[in-house]
């Protein structure tokens, strides 16, 4: 069995990264720059942006946090997303999701000009990315594909099963494992809450990707030997004992399932890791892209 180490892989792409900046640096060019809107306090959603900002800050990339309150506006986000839309300096930008509730999520996406969209969610791209043309991959959905591919994992003609067919990673990696190329070529079955007898379809799949946010949803006896497992789920779950007061819960109930899979990703430390990796190199190819 293989530890898919994000966290390692990760660190390498943010050194390659590096390693670009410091000559585009040294040429006099300008550095990449990202922003990222975050509305309210929820303190999952902060936690993930101050580590966005903190990785562009160690690859050498200008930040800008723009952090607005609970009771924002539909109109004075979009205010917002106009002036980034604007502004020369800044190469791509994500807005964090979710949204409160005063605010409509698609209407949002769609204000976000699609060559500074490097979370790849905007219709357009989103479009492009189904049609195989080129264009920013949704981070997540490319951190994995960067793993099957950095540690060489077979794809073609493999069974691949998704759980969950959110927008951001279910439905994108169902898309692109099922592209003509590699990571992909793999036969996929969309699972979601509408399904019926997961189990008997997961047992089929030579690898599951798991995006549900059900802790220890998968258990042993719902795999088959060597299955490659990516486990998406980052749930909180309360812990006293913690100093933070929770643990971060995988869907997979890793103890057991890692016995018989071939390649896993653990969490923390999985696929985490791998997309704000992956939200830095979108922002350097947007960056690339405005250069010409
Ligand atoms: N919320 C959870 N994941 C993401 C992500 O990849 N991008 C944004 N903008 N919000 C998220």
């Amino acid at each position: 069995m293989t530890i898919l180490d994000g966290k390692k892989i990760s660190n390498d792409i943010k050194n390659e990264i590096a390693a670009r900046v410091d000559k585009m640096k040294e040429r006099g060019e300008k550095v990449p720059h990202l922003a990222a809107v975050i509305v309210g306090e929820d303190g999952a959603s902060l936690t993930y942006v101050g580590s966005k900002v903190r990785a562009c800050e160690r690859v050498g990339y200008k930040s800008t946090m723009i952090q607005l309150p609970h009771t924002t506006s539909e109109v004075e986000l979009i205010q917002q997303i106009r002036a980034l839309n604007k502004d020369n300096d800044i190469d791509g930008f994500i807005v964090q999701l979710p949204l409160p509730p005063q605010i409509d999520e698609e209407k949002i996406l769609l204000e976000v000009d699609p060559s500074k969209d490097v979370d790849g969610f905007h219709p357009m791209n989103f479009g492009k990315m189904a049609l195989d043309m080129s264009t920013f991959i949704p981070a997540t959905p490319f951190g994995i594909l960067e793993l099957l591919e950095r540690y060489k994992v077979e794809t073609q003609g493999k069974h691949t099963v998704v759980i969950g067919r959110s927008h951001i990673v279910g439905r994108p990696m169902s898309i692109l494992m099922s592209r003509k190329g590699w990571p992909g070529n793999s036969t996929v079955t969309l699972t979601h809450s509408s399904t019926k007898n997961i189990a008997d379809i997961t047992r089929q799949a030579d690898i599951i990707i798991s995006a549900l946010g059900v802790p220890d949803f998968l258990k042993a006896d719902m795999v088959k030997d060597d299955v490659v497992i990516i486990d998406v789920g980052i749930t909180r779950v309360k812990d006293e004992s913690q100093p933070r007061g929770y643990v971060i819960k995988g869907d997979v109930d890793f103890e057991n399932v890692s016995k018989k899979a071939s390649f896993i990703t653990p969490v923390p430390g999985g696929v985490g890791p791998m997309t704000i990796a992956m939200l830095l190199k979108n922002t350097l190819l947007a960056r690339e892209q405005r250069n010409n």
